[in-house]
């Protein structure tokens, strides 16, 4: 078997047309969707991540405002200005983009934004929600994989999703997701026994540890649907999965590329959270 490729890239495309034109609708209404991302210090994958989601909030017309603060900030002076955000009609979502220096700690701050303004679906509230099948503010990786899988109509109840990673941002909220569309979950780790088994076991196969190639097909079960999350640099400078793409392609039935795949929809779902704030369709 051959996969047919989802390129995220096409349908983050498509969607940012689609909320193009309802930011236009809404903004003839006086609704001007807001959005402010603070980024600490220059790490060089931050800032590019960063210009990412300006680009795309231009092009979307969501008003998007930067605020750079220096690697030396402290985690009152962050806190004072996640609170002036919180109390500023203007702003209906709050990101900060992680990780943070290791003098902030990233769960207070996570936790000083407000569940309404929270469009990255970190705040405790909003995972409580989430694990409670409440409509919310998903994460947007999480919630982006889940719209690929459904652009393809590709169906997920009674199927068996192993999630490779159990990261707060990525693994546990993509498995939540999957078993509110009534997935079998299993989480794999670092400490897991016999990963391979699981592998072989998975109709759909979520891999995301941020290492390059760490899945080759070898154990992929044929006809498995596999979504590679991870973004890796190589050695020449070019960006890879966690997957070897062409092993696993031969025995898919549908992929993901790294470029191209699930990268886009990050920044698209980020969009859509935004959008669904000023709406106050969250509630
Ligand atoms: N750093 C890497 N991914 C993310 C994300 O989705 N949100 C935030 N805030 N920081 C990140």
């Amino acid at each position: 078997m051959t996969a047919e490729v989802i390129f995220g890239s096409e349908l983050a495309q498509s969607m940012r047309d689609e909320m193009k034109e309802e930011v236009s609708r809404l903004k003839s209404q006086g609704i001007v969707p807001g959005l402010t991302v603070i980024l600490i210090g220059d790490d060089p994958a931050s800032k590019s991540y960063v210009l990412g989601k300006q680009r795309a909030s231009e092009y979307v017309g969501v008003s998007s405002d930067l605020i750079t603060m220096p690697e030396e900030t402290t985690e009152e002076e962050l806190l004072t200005k996640i609170a002036e955000l919180n109390n500023d009609d203007k702003v209906n979502g709050i990101l900060v983009q992680l990780p943070l220096p290791n003098h902030i700690n990233e769960q207070k701050v996570i936790e000083a934004i407000i569940p309404e303004k929270d469009v990255d679906g970190f705040h405790p509230i909003n995972i409580g929600r989430m694990m409670t099948g409440k409509d919310t503010f998903f994460p947007c990786t999480p919630y982006g994989i889940i719209q690929m899988l459904k652009s393809k109509n590709i169906s997920i109840s009674g199927k068996h999703a192993v999630i490779i990673g159990r990261s707060n941002i990525v693994g546990k909220p993509v498995g939540q997701l999957l078993l509110n569309e009534n997935a079998t979950v299993t989480y794999c780790h670092s400490r897991t026994v016999d990963m391979e088994k699981y592998i072989s076991e998975a109709d759909i196969l979520v891999v995301a540890v941020g290492k390059a190639h760490f899945i080759d097909g070898t154990h992929i079960k044929n006809g498995a649907v596999v979504i590679d999350v991870g973004v890796n640099r190589t050695e020449e400078g070019t960006l890879t999965g966690d997957v070897d793409f062409d092993s696993a392609k031969e025995k898919a039935s549908f992929i993901t590329p790294v470029p191209k795949g699930v990268g886009p929809m990050t920044i698209t779902m980020l969009l859509h959270n935004t959008i669904k704030s000023a709406k106050k369709s969250y509630n």
